[in-house]
């Protein structure tokens, strides 16, 4: 027997990852790089970065402080980017907001950092020939794209669902260069964003309950989801969006 069969292997490949400096993207770029891939990564904090990239099993393929709203930062990125197998857009934020106080502006706001970047990012990558021949991209987006999974994230949920969107007509128009586009869906992943909003710790425990699979997801839950996705593994997925919700969306 094949001792070393292993088709999720990210052995020779070189993987970009957004948000890398902290929840999902720090655990996919770690993740990433025991899989065997040189890891691309980037956030705007360089301090929380560059405690990422210690945990990285080899150094960085490239390390850049970025801020992917801002079109020179943007550029200064794929300046720095050696050519891509991969690319994981997980840089994004959220925001619990009724409707009634969801203005122009703050649909601006979220979209900007939730749509506009990853679709800029993923457009350059393509354009810029730097996602060679049969990479594989992955989005995230969430369940609040379709689901309606707790109060107040229809801003945020506008964004992801949008983003799916794109995910879709990209697969296809990528698909000449056996580029492969799909998306992943998480519902609530235990990570410094759940944190930050306006929802207690008890409404977070109360909402977890919710989740057929008795708890929360953990970043490495949706980081092995991404490993599937770069890998030649799914190498006749594309156009998917892939839920990992613990069973909340059944
Ligand atoms: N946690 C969840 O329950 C959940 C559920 C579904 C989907 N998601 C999605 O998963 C992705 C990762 O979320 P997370 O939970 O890991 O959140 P997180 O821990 O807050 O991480 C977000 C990352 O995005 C980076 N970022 C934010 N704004 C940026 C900008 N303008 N330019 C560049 N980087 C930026 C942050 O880094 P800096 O601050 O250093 O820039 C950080 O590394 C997001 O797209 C989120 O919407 C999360």
């Amino acid at each position: 027997m094949e001792a070393t069969f292993n088709p999720f292997s990210l052995e020779g490949k070189t993987i970009l990852v957004t948000g890398a400096s902290s929840g999902i993207g720090r655990e996919t770029a770690i993740a990433c790089s025991r899989m065997g891939a040189a890891v691309a990564i980037t956030a705007r904090d360089e301090g929380r970065l560059q405690e990422t990239a210690q945990q990285l099993a080899t150094p960085p393929a490239a390390m850049v402080t970025a801020d992917l709203t801002d079109d020179d930062q943007v550029k200064q990125l794929l300046a720095a980017l050696p050519p891509l197998n991969g690319a994981v857009l997980c840089a994004g934020n959220s925001t619990t907001l009724p409707i009634q106080f969801g203005t122009r502006e703050k649909f601006d706001e979220m979209f900007d950092v939730n749509f506009f970047a990853p679709v800029e990012l993923m457009r350059l990558l393509f354009k810029k020939k730097l996602l060679q021949k049969g990479a594989s991209v992955v989005l995230l987006a969430s369940i609040g794209g379709t689901h309606s999974f707790m109060p107040g994230n229809g801003v945020y949920g506008a964004s992801k669902a949008a983003l799916n969107s794109v995910m879709r007509y990209a697969a296809r128009e990528f698909s000449p260069r056996r580029i492969r586009v799909n998306s992943i869906c998480p519902g609530m992943v235990d990570t410094p964003l759940i944190h930050r909003g306006t929802i207690t710790e008890e409404q977070l425990a109360e909402d977890a309950k919710k989740y057929p699979l008795g708890r929360y997801g953990r970043p490495d839950d949706i980081a092995n989801g991404a490993i599937y996705l770069l890998s030649d593994a799914s190498s006749w997925l594309t156009g998917h969006d892939l839920v990992i919700d613990g069973g909340f969306s059944i």
